[in-house]
């Protein structure tokens, strides 16, 4: 049998990722038809893990302008063709990770994904819906073939995961904040399901069947959407966008007055998830009935991958 050939292009900075990406590749591990390549995506100016609230706050702007960085490029010994593309990525202020952002708008993924069938693995926190229309735009740019799409998030309450993953982001240290709250991040028992959506893509590969396999996905829970979350994004990107222009306007990163700025917007970010999303929330679902065919819409929008 012919030899596939499959790259996988991830960037994590806790690892986080490379875990997912390991559970779902394991029921390959043994059949030799398949040979994976790995390329670590690494910006030439590392951002730092543990993070400090400056440094948090400042990649703000460059992630919702989806400018990207400077990366390493792809060693030449990984520049041929593949059968498969999988990206493990993570979502930044609503928008691919910069790191992410950087490669897919790469010239060197472009020549590897034209035509290429494409799958992402996104782990984030529970927030990923305008990231994913942004990874649509940029995978259609490249002219690849999305065959795939799965999502992991943390599932505990919104208001609490600010407060776990921030702690995470502070200190790189995945253990629970003040004793009491649940440990940051996707949880174990969610990663390990991973495995059961690498069977499926193995299963619907061996039987020519890739261009459905986004159906099977959704079927089998793996774009699980919260609609809240979803209605609340579209509102907080028009406010992100706002900040992002107010910040922009004082200088680049690290320059002293757009710092000023970016503390303002730290509290206001507080201020919306604290106070104004859990009205939000309740207003939603009050009337909800009136949006229902809109919220179905977009339900469908965010869990294909046209
Ligand atoms: C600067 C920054 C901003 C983030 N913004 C979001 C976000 O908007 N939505 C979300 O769901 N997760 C967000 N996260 C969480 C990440 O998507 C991710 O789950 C976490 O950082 C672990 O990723 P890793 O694989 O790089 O370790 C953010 C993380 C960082 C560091």
């Amino acid at each position: 049998m012919e030899t596939k050939n499959v790259l996988i292009a991830y960037h994590s900075q806790s690892g986080q990722m490379r875990e997912i990406i390991d559970q779902f590749i394991a029921p390959f591990r043994h059949d030799l038809t398949y040979k994976f390549f790995f390329h670590q995506i690494k910006p030439v100016k590392e951002f730092p893990f543990p993070w400090t609230s400056r440094q948090f706050f400042d990649v703000f702007p460059e992630s919702v302008t989806e400018v990207g960085c400077e990366l390493h490029p792809i060693p030449n010994e990984l520049k041929q063709s593949y059968d498969l593309i999988i990206i493990g990525l993570q979502v930044w202020y609503l928008s691919p990770s910069i790191p992410i952002t950087a490669f897919l708008k790469s010239d060197d993924f472009k020549e590897l994904a034209n035509q290429t069938p494409v799958i992402t693995l996104n782990g984030c926190r529970n927030m990923w819906f305008m990231a994913q229309r942004s990874i649509k735009g940029f995978l259609l740019a490249a002219q690849s073939n999305y065959v795939g799409h799965l999502v992991w998030f943390d599932k505990v309450n919104n208001l609490v995961s600010v407060i776990t993953i921030m702690h995470w982001a502070f200190t790189a240290r995945k253990d629970k904040k003040w004793g009491i709250l649940p440990r940051p991040g996707i949880k174990d028992e969610d990663i390990s399901k991973a495995r059961g959506f690498g069977e499926t893509l193995k299963h619907f590969w061996e039987s020519d069947r890739l261009q459905s396999l986004q159906d099977e996905y959704i079927k089998q829970g793996g774009v699980e959407v919260l609609p809240h979350l979803m209605s609340m994004e579209h509102k907080a990107k028009r406010i992100f966008k706002v900040w992002t222009r107010l910040s922009l306007k004082q200088g680049g990163p690290g320059t002293p007055k757009r710092d000023a700025v970016l503390v303002a917007f730290k509290y206001y970010l507080l201020f919306m998830i604290y106070l104004l999303s859990p009205i939000a929330t309740l207003i939603f679902y009050l009337t909800y009935p009136l949006f229902y065919l809109r919220i179905k819409r977009n339900i469908a929008y965010y869990q294909s991958v046209r």
